[in-house]
């Protein structure tokens, strides 16, 4: 059954020749420098190690400009030190035959004003420049949250400031930036982050998005920053190098930073508003479109594999939308080798799987699906750390990387309860 996610697929009208079908999900690992927000050595060797012939990498999300800013060492690409930081990974992945998406994020009120702080931001606001954080409307996300500048504090949301419809070209402009700053990296394309709970999703949503203007009401103006931040940069880095990643609202899913979309499901399963929004992108040369499946739990489960109820649960999200998307489906989300292997066979619900945990602690995931090989086990703890533990130290089967034995080995076919198999 594995065979069919090694079955080869072009993508964006032959600008990509995939040999396998098993994608490395955007995964934040905070691992760039804090002073210029840029990849260090080890972010490149951790690309390196997960590259394989024919293989699609997605970088971790990646800040547009200073305003999409708010998580502590994650990347960003505006400027020329990160560009070349970045041009280090890319040529690592090149050199293995692979390619590499970087994906394009602001995350808008997920940020904190105080990140304006961070030595390269206050440089930058004494001459004018946006500053996080903003979004759709001023609606703050509930609770308290970690994204608060200094590392190490914790603190209320605040209420982001709403982007005013004279700046939304502005906005607009800085996606551009960014995608000709990834494609100068070496970046074969870029994924437009319009997912959980970040800007363009705060657009998407009705829970986040109130605005009066024609960005804000029905469908159409909620969409409309999304398509035109996707217009533009398709535009800038051309036809089938340009992705999509959306994360539609189910009944009862994860919730993401609160939210919320009160918009219905239709008699096919859809929610209204990401129903409008796939049809739209029908209409633009993509590489492909990433949606998140709602089974994955947001990391609840994440400490104990086997019982993560996601890997057990049906998909739901690509089978739904693979009736509406005409392009290259990807699906991310609570998939293990069996489940994906079924979703992309003929009839399945996708084209390629993007994995996320699985993937961070299996550099040679593509080779262990293959030979049917045990998984190292993940470890969240070090998910978010900033150092070469948990990051580049997950050992490959050859024993060429990584600390052999480090991690416990679990069976993947355990992992799928066969009375719940898809
Ligand atoms: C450590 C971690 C970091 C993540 N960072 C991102 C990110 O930067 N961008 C994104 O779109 N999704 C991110 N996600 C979501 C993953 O891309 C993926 O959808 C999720 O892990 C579910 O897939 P899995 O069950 O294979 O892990 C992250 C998930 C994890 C566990």
């Amino acid at each position: 059954m594995a065979d069919t996610l090694f079955q080869p697929l072009v993508l964006g009208g032959g600008a990509l020749r995939l040999k396998h079908r098993v994608v490395l999900a955007p995964l934040t690992r905070t691992r760039a420098s804090e002073a210029d927000m840029a990849p260090q050595s080890m972010c490149a060797e951790y690309y390196q190690q997960r590259a394989s012939e024919g293989g699609l990498l997605i970088s971790e999300a990646t800040n547009i400009s200073m305003e999409s800013c708010g998580y502590h060492r994650a990347p960003g690409i505006w400027s020329e030190a990160q560009v070349s930081a970045w041009r280090c990974v890319t040529d690592k992945v090149h050199d293995k035959g692979g390619y590499i998406f970087c994906q394009l994020w602001h995350i808008g009120r997920v940020s904190h004003p105080s990140w304006s702080q961070h030595p390269l931001l206050a440089a930058a606001k004494a001459s004018g420049a946006p500053m996080p954080s903003v979004s759709a409307s001023e609606v703050a996300m509930p609770g308290k949250t970690y994204n608060v500048y200094p590392e190490g504090s914790k603190g209320p949301n605040a209420a982001p400031r709403a982007l005013e419809t004279a700046e939304l070209p502005r906005l607009v402009a800085d996606y551009r930036h960014a995608a000709r700053c990834a494609m100068r990296a070496g970046f074969d394309g870029v994924e437009v982050h319009a997912a959980h709970g970040y800007l363009l999703d705060q657009f998407l949503r009705t829970g986040t998005n109130h605005r009066t203007d024609r960005y804000g009401g029905s469908v159409e103006n909620r969409s409309r920053l999304l398509l035109e931040v996707v217009a533009a940069v398709l535009e800038e880095v051309g036809v089938g190098r340009v992705a999509v990643r959306l994360s539609p609202t189910q009944p009862g899913a994860f919730d993401f930073f609160g939210a919320g979309d009160e918009n219905h499901m239709d008699a096919d399963g859809c929610n209204v508003t990401y129903r409008y929004v796939v049809e739209q992108l029908n209409a633009k040369p993509l590489a492909y479109l990433l949606l998140t499946e709602p089974r994955w739990t947001g990391g609840r489960q994440d400490n104990d594999a086997e019982k993560d109820p996601g890997f057990n649960m049906p998909i739901t999200n690509s089978s739904t939308y693979r009736k509406i998307y005409k392009g290259v489906l990807m699906a991310a989300g609570g998939f293990v080798p069996s489940t994906a292997a079924e979703a992309v066979a003929a009839g399945g619900c996708c084209d390629l799987v993007a994995f996320g945990r699985w993937f961070l602690a299996n550099p040679d995931l593509p080779k262990r699906i293959q030979a049917g090989a045990p998984l190292n086990h993940y470890r969240r703890a070090t998910f978010y750390t900033h150092e070469e533990e948990g990051y580049v130290d997950y050992p490959d089967l050859a024993g060429s990387v990584g600390q052999a034995g480090k991690y416990a080995l679990i069976d993947a076919s355990a992992l799928v309860a066969p009375k719940a198999k898809l």
